[in-house]
């Protein structure tokens, strides 16, 4: 058998893609993941153990068993929305959770994990590009509780020789280019998968969260980034965590922002289904410009995102949306 890794959280969006990619570069990916919110449709590469991230004696038998190299921790609550209201779960799931997978890695002498971070951590960001430096300030909950994992990285890997890479995403983006896997959360709250809802006819419209921003368009921006170029990031970093390096973040987008009004008109010309918008108040929690400074992924992970367009992105998450949901048009 070649190297194995657990991927906590594989039977969701970005884990699944991960695990893919995973199998692709020769290693067995065994999912960890208790699929409250994750799939067991999306676990197809390697063997699936039903748990909870709060379980540690589930998680150093899963260890046990499997002995992995390294360890990928997806397993976390991510709706920006809900986390304000539910700050119990957020806490238990996100800072408890990553907590309990550090005793059972430290008690089973794994040494090697990649984090599943945020840009959520950076909060209200400058006008320029962000790099890997720019402050943790969190507006909302879930964005403390990447941080506060990440800080336990550190500490970790301070006094217990942990090594690390903290991965902080952009806005993940599209689906498997070919087709087996793709973006389904229950409930949808992320913008491309809803505007996909309303051109399969599935939803009325889309509410847009304020247009009264500093932008061009009034509508916040995003740097959007496509799900399988995160899951080649994944494999980069942990290749690198393998050869001995430790305790690294890197930020996974694209460099460029686009406007909620731009993915829009972007979605009308891939789906070519005309979108009826409704304008809300801003929701909280959202920062009106996040992309990022890619250049430190590049330079160490040697990172080169194969989808950067968005037109990609939202034909590859169409064309996988219409064969999940049974969309006829
Ligand atoms: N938006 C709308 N209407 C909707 C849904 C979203 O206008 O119905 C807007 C949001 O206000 C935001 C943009 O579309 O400006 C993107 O929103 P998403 O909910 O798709 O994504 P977020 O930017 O809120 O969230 C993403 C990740 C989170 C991460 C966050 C950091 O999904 O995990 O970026 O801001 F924490």
């Amino acid at each position: 058998m070649g190297k194995v890794v657990l991927v906590t959280g594989g039977a969701g969006y970005i884990g699944s893609h991960t695990c893919k990619r995973l199998s692709l570069a020769g290693y067995l990916p065994v999912v960890y993941d208790d699929l409250r919110r994750g799939h067991a449709d999306f676990v197809k590469w390697g063997p699936l153990v039903r748990g909870d991230i709060l379980d540690t004696e589930s998680l150093m038998f899963a260890l046990k068993r499997y002995s992995p190299d390294a360890v990928i921790h997806f397993a976390a609550y991510a709706y920006v929305g809900e986390s304000f209201h539910d700050p119990l779960s957020y806490y238990r799931n996100n800072v408890a959770g990553t907590l309990s997978l550090l005793q059972a890695m430290k008690s089973s002498a794994v040494q090697n994990i990649v984090f599943s971070s945020s840009c959520a951590v950076y909060g209200l960001a400058s006008t320029d590009n962000i790099k890997e430096e720019h402050p943790h300030s969190p507006i909302s909950l879930y964005g403390r509780t990447k941080s506060l994992a990440e800080s336990m990285l550190q500490d970790f890997n301070y006094a217990y020789g942990l090594r690390s890479v903290s991965l902080r995403y952009f806005n993940a983006a599209g689906a498997d280019p070919e087709g087996e896997i793709g973006e389904h959360h229950d409930p949808e709250t992320h913008l491309i998968p809803l505007l996909l809802d309303v051109a399969a006819g599935r939803r009325s419209h889309i509410d847009i969260y304020g247009n009264d921003y500093p932008s061009e368009d009034g509508t916040c921006i995003r740097d959007y980034v496509h799900v399988a170029d995160l899951a080649d990031a994944h494999v980069r970093a942990m290749e690198k965590l393998l050869r001995g390096n430790s305790a690294a973040s890197y930020n996974l987008g694209s460099g460029h922002g686009h406007s909620v009004m731009q993915l829009v008109r972007a979605v009308e010309r891939v789906t070519r289904v005309k979108i009826t918008v409704r304008i809300t108040p801003r929701r909280p929690g959202d920062s009106h410009r996040l992309v990022c400074d890619p250049s430190r992924a590049r330079a160490e992970l040697q990172w080169r995102p194969e989808f950067s367009s968005l037109e990609d992105m939202l034909d590859h998450a169409w064309h996988w949306h219409r064969k999940r949901f049974n969309v006829l048009r």
